[in-house]
């Protein structure tokens, strides 16, 4: 199955630097996998639980969670909440029967267009081995 499935990840990037740090692996052509949709949100603590279960259950097999690191975040503390939030999801995750797998959380600076590319790749070879959502 882990070669034939091709898993959808929705994934979450901060404006300030997630986002950005996407479109410099595209303006520098570095090769990632195409199974992302990107969401750009203003920040990681922006996005609630509740919307990483909803993509999980309709339709997407993981979530990515992509935001400034420590330190870094434009709105001073909203990276710590999404890295708070992240615990909630896993056991969210749990109550809903989905392995920890399908999300991940991730800090990515402007500057880190690699960096990106590497995430997202190891992202949907990590989604690959669990195998499509069962809500799909
Ligand atoms: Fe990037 Fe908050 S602005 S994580």
């Amino acid at each position: 199955m882990e070669d034939s499935f091709s898993p959808l990840i929705l994934t979450y990037c901060c404006y300030w630097c997630s986002y950005t740090g996407a479109d410099l692996a595209g303006t520098s052509r570095i090769q990632y996998p195409p199974n992302i949709r990107i969401i750009r949100v203003q920040c990681s603590g922006m996005v609630h639980p509740n919307l990483v279960i909803d993509a999980l259950t309709n339709g997407a097999d993981g979530v990515l969670m992509c935001g400034c690191h420590e330190g870094d975040c434009h709105y001073r503390e909203g990276n710590l909440r999404a890295k708070a939030r992240a615990d909630a999801i896993t056991m969210m995750l749990e109550d809903f029967n989905l392995e920890p797998e399908r999300y991940r959380l991730e800090w990515v600076s402007a500057s880190e267009g690699p960096r990106f590319a590497q995430v997202v790749t190891e992202m949907v070879e990590q989604v690959k081995k669990v195998g499509p959502s069962p809500y799909k």
